[in-house]
This record gives structure tokens, sequence and C-alpha cells, in this order.
């Protein structure tokens, strides 16, 4: 596993009450994920099922932000063989790399921690779930991103966008339907204040076309999170 993070993993102990990609949150990510994240699997298979459709077995995918490994794991049963994960979290990336050694040791060699995008290598796919709202400088992490795509390559990312009082009620009812108590939803909330910072959707699409990435189709949307596929001219 390459690191190339220059900060200590003490980083991810939650001192300031903040949320953090911390060992608790790594050993039971998927639980969390879907009791926060709407079309938390259905995005996943979108992913999977443009990717299959658009990528040939042998094209280069990064998932940026592989968290516990959910999306590489599947792209790797459906015959993808040349797969790149990157993550901020050495926890995260733990979890990953014992999920994805089960279907072929060399995995974790191909799993990067790093604040930043890799550089000096292209991709045919770059996916970004749930993962940019996280990132402070967004502007040019996307540049990597377009700078690293081939010509005609693919980008799928999925954000967490502004919500109205009114779908912000509607996902406060998503989380207590998956039996979130209200101070549990209430203290994730408080967690996530000034950690995940969501554009609105016209913003997300201004930044994409700013970064070059001039042809965006809205895929999913749900309750605020939307997933865009960009296409690099
Ligand atoms: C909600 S999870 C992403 C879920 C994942 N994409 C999936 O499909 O299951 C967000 C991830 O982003 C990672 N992250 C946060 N800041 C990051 C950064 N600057 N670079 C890379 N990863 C980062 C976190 O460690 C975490 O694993």
């Amino acid at each position: 596993m390459y690191d190339n993070k220059v900060e200590s993993s003490e980083n991810n102990i939650n001192s300031t009450g903040k949320w953090v990609f911390d060992a608790e949150i790594a050993n039971r990510f998927t639980d969390e994920a879907e009791k926060h994240i709407p079309d938390y699997w259905k995005v996943i298979e979108l992913t999977i099922n443009i990717l299959k459709d658009n990528v040939p077995k042998d094209g280069y995918i990064i998932d940026v932000g592989c968290a516990s490994g959910n999306t590489l794991l599947y792209l790797y049963k459906q015959g993808f063989n040349k797969l790149f994960g990157i993550d901020d979290s050495q926890e995260m990336l733990k979890v990953a790399g014992k999920n994805l050694s089960k279907v072929d040791k060399d995995f974790p060699s191909r799993l990067f921690r790093s604040k930043t995008f890799v550089q000096n290598m292209t991709f045919d796919a770059i996916i970004c779930n749930w993962t940019l709202h996280f990132i402070q400088e967004r502007q040019e992490y996307l540049k990597a991103i377009f700078d690293s795509l081939i010509s005609k390559g693919l980008f799928i990312l999925t954000e967490k966008t502004l919500q109205s009082q009114i779908t912000e009620n509607q996902y406060i009812l998503f989380k207590q339907n998956k039996r979130l108590s209200n101070e549990e939803i209430e203290r994730k909330k408080q967690q996530l204040e000034g950690v995940l910072n969501p554009l609105s959707v016209r913003q997300n699409i201004e930044l994409l076309n700013k970064t070059g990435f001039y042809q965006t189709d809205i895929i999913n949307a749900r309750l605020g999170f939307v997933t865009f596929l960009c296409i690099k001219p």
C-alpha cells in the first residue's frame, strides 16, 4: 500500500468531536453508509453498469475515497483487472485491503493512501462517490482528476448537495426509517458541520464545467444526494 501522506494517523483521533473515518467507523462502514446515504447500493450498481457498458475489462479505473472497497470488489467480480483505490484514511484502507485481498492478494498494493490525487497515471474511468464533499481543495482535486482521464474517459461523481429544509426533513425521515434515533441523527449532523461541505447542484455543475467537463448528466438523485456522469471531451 503506497502511503504518501505526511500527517500521522493520530489525526484520526476524534479529539475535536468532528467526524473522522477512524477504526470504529471503518469496521462498520457498510452499515453506516446504508443508514446515512440514500440509494447507496443503487448508485454503486449504476456505477458498475455504466463502466461495464463503456470501459474495456483491461481499462484503468480508480475509485477515489474507496472506503472499505465495496465498489472495487464488485468491479473486480465483473472482470475488471486494472483497479486502483485511493483514500485518505489509513483505517478505511486497512478494511479495504482486508476485503480485497480475499479475491486478489496483490490488491492492497493498488490502494493508495493520499489526501491528493495520484500523479503520473492515466485512467479510462474515475469514480468519486460521496467523497469530494470532504475534500477542501475541491477545484484542484477535480483538475487533477480531469488531467488524469483519457479523452472520452468517464468520471462518475456523487455528492451530497445543499438541501432545502423540506428535503432535509425527508432525509431525516429516511434515517428514522433506518432505525436511527433522533439523537444519533443530530449528533452526526453536528459532527459533519464544517467537515462535509455541500455545494448546490448548480455550483457542482459550474465547477465541473469550469474544470472542462462540458457534458454532465445527472444519472441519480435522491434527497439531495446527486450522481453526475461526466465525459472528458
Ligand atoms: C462516504 S466515504 C466514501 C464511500 C465509498 N466511495 C463507497 O462507495 O463506499 C468517504 C471516504 O472519503 C475518504 N476521504 C476523505 N477525504 C479524503 C481525501 N482528501 N482524499 C481521499 N479520500 C478522502 C474517507 O476516508 C472515506 O473513506
